[in-house]
């Protein structure tokens, strides 16, 4: 498929009026939220609400709910499902940042960094079930196949993420498949789910299932830009977290594959052994090598991809948002 949608020409996005075309739904979900984190194991209660209550962009059930008032109507359904979503996002965060080790998301301490790792998890795995008890109230088998294999998915991709940590070999394909399946699923998933309760036809489902998808890989590809590039402040999660895993994302790839060898040396030693020590002199061979630049440049390649699929939907003010969020995905600093 041919991109032929720019997705820089566009002046700055306008989030929170995007935010406003759905604030109404939106209000209806977080209550939806706040009502399901609702445990008599106070834990549960105080992990979850402060997690949750920590912000978010919500960005996957905004995009759940302008996908179907794209299609028409956001109906009891999609409510519970844009639910649905944020818990298993949630729930992956609860267990990536103990993975990844980091202490700061939201802004705040991260959950593992207060309560533990153990408890953390814990609390993932509750909000990951809490999931599934709501979709089993949407009665839908499609729905339910759907987010099971998405769950799967997502734990593949963490998992096939593990075993690449440390591996400076690690091809941009093999990144490329991790980031497909550990972050753009979720949003093909909460776009795709939209069109399956609006009983759409199979083509618009198609066109909102790669839409998502593209969204997804642009996303995450920026947030691995981020990680080299953004403020703390700004981004609310610690910079140098991947390094300090020993995660080979896009910016160190392609630093190894066009820097010199002294270049790629130093790039190769710090994935080799994980730590935040070498991120100035790292930092520097990523500008260099305009890694940074080619990892935005694929992003907005697959931002384009997003915008091009959404073409067979009728125009509306929710579909423009749509397209503004594939643009945003890529302009983001947070
Ligand atoms: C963070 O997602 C995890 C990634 C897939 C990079 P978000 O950036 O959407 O996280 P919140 O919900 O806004 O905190
Ligand atoms: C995203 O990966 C986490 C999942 C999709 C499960 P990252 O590890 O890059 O996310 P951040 O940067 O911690 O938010
Ligand atoms: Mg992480
Ligand atoms: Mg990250």
């Amino acid at each position: 498929m041919t991109a032929t949608h720019s997705t820089t020409a566009s002046a700055t996005i306008d989030f929170d009026s995007i935010k406003n075309l759905t604030a109404t739904e939106t209000r209806a979900v977080d209550q939806l939220i706040l009502k399901e984190l609702s445990s008599d194991v106070v834990l549960i209660n105080q992990i979850g609400h402060y997690i949750i209550g920590n912000g978010g962009k919500r960005l996957r059930p905004m995009l759940l709910l302008l996908a179907a008032k794209a299609l028409g109507k956001a109906n009891d359904h999609h409510l519970i499902l844009a639910a649905v979503i944020e818990f298993i996002h949630t729930a992956t965060l609860l267990h990536d940042d103990v993975v990844d080790e980091s202490v700061l998301r939201r802004g705040k301490e991260s959950a593992n960094a207060v309560w533990g790792n153990a408890a953390s998890v814990l609390v993932g795995d509750y909000l990951y079930s809490s999931a599934f008890e709501m979709m089993v109230r949407t009665n839908n088998m499609r729905v339910m196949e759907i987010l099971s294999k998405t769950t799967t998915a997502i734990a593949e991709g963490e998992v096939l993420q593990l075993l690449n940590c440390n591996n400076p070999d690690t091809s941009e394909e093999k990144y490329l498949d991790v980031i497909a399946r550990k972050t753009a699923i979720l949003f093909s998933t909460a776009t795709r789910l939209a069109a399956v309760i609006s009983a759409s036809d199979d083509k618009t489902e198609q066109a909102l299932t790669i839409y998502g998808q593209q969204l997804g890989v642009a996303f995450q590809l920026i947030d691995d830009a981020l990680d080299y590039k953004a403020s703390t402040e700004e981004l609310g999660k610690n910079l140098g977290d991947d390094l300090a895993e020993g995660k080979p994302t896009l910016p160190l790839i392609y630093a190894i594959e066009h820097g010199s060898p002294e270049q790629a040396q130093i790039i190769i030693d710090a994935i080799r052994h994980g730590s935040r020590d070498a991120f100035n002199a790292v930092y520097e061979v990523v500008k260099a090598t305009n890694a940074i630049e080619y990892t935005e440049q694929c992003a907005e390649q697959a931002a384009a991809k997003a915008i091009d699929a959404l073409q067979c939907l009728p125009d509306s003010e929710y579909k423009t948002a749509l397209e503004q969020l594939a643009r945003f995905s890529v302009q983001r600093d947070h």
